[in-house]
C-alpha cells in the first residue's frame, strides 16, 4: 500500500536523493551536481512509500510563494495515483502555511499530469532548464479566496 508523508530533509535525505537521482539524473540526464540544490534545506519534502519503500518524492518551497519542485515518482510506480497523491499533501501544506496559489516549472511532458490536477500554464513559451522544455505553471489552491 502506497503512503504520503512530510519528510525530514536530513533524516530522509537518502531516500530522497535516491528517487531523484534516479528520476532526474539517470533517466533525465540532469546534471547531478544541480540536482540538490541550495533551496532544499529550507523547503518541505514528502515522500511517497509503498509497503516502506521510498517510491516518489517532491518538495514546496513557501519562500518562493508556494513553487512546488523536484516531483518525482519512480518509473515502475507511474500512473497508478502517487504522483497525484504527493500533489495534494503539497497542495495541503501549501494551505497549512497561508498559501493559497501554488505554481511550478512544470517539464513539457509534464503538462498533462498539472492540468489535472488544476494547473493552468501562465507562460505559453517554453524555456529550457537542466535541458529539458519547461513551462510555467500555476493552480489556484480550492479554498483560496477568489
Ligand atoms: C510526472 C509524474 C510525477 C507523474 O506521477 P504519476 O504517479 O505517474 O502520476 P499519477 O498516476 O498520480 O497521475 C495523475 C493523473 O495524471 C495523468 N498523468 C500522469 N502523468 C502524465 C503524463 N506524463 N502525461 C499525461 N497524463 C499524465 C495520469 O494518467 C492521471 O490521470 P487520471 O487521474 O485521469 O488517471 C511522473 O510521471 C514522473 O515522475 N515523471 C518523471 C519526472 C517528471 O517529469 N517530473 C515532473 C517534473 S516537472
Amino acid at each position: 500500500m502506497v503512503t504520503v508523508r512530510i519528510a525530514d530533509f536530513d533524516a530522509d535525505y537518502a531516500a530522497l536523493r535516491a528517487i531523484r537521482f534516479t528520476v532526474f539524473v539517470d533517466e533525465q540526464r540532469v546534471p547531478e551536481e544541480i540536482e540538490i540544490d541550495d533551496d532544499d534545506p529550507r523547503c518541505i519534502h514528502v515522500l511517497a512509500l509503498d509497503d516502506g519503500d521510498p517510491v516518489g518524492t517532491g518538495r514546496i518551497d513557501i519562500a518562493k510563494s508556494g513553487k512546488i519542485g523536484r516531483v518525482a515518482v519512480l518509473a515502475p510506480h507511474r500512473r497508478s495515483g502517487v504522483g497525484e497523491e504527493l500533489m495534494k499533501l503539497l497542495h495541503a501544506i501549501a494551505v497549512e502555511n497561508g498559501v493559497h496559489r501554488c505554481w511550478c516549472h512544470a517539464q513539457l511532458s509534464a503538462a498533462p499530469f498539472y492540468e489535472k490536477l488544476g494547473y493552468r500554464i501562465t507562460d505559453e513559451e517554453p524555456f529550457d532548464e537542466a535541458g529539458i522544455p519547461h513551462v510555467q505553471m500555476e493552480c489556484r489552491l480550492a479554498d483560496a479566496p477568489e
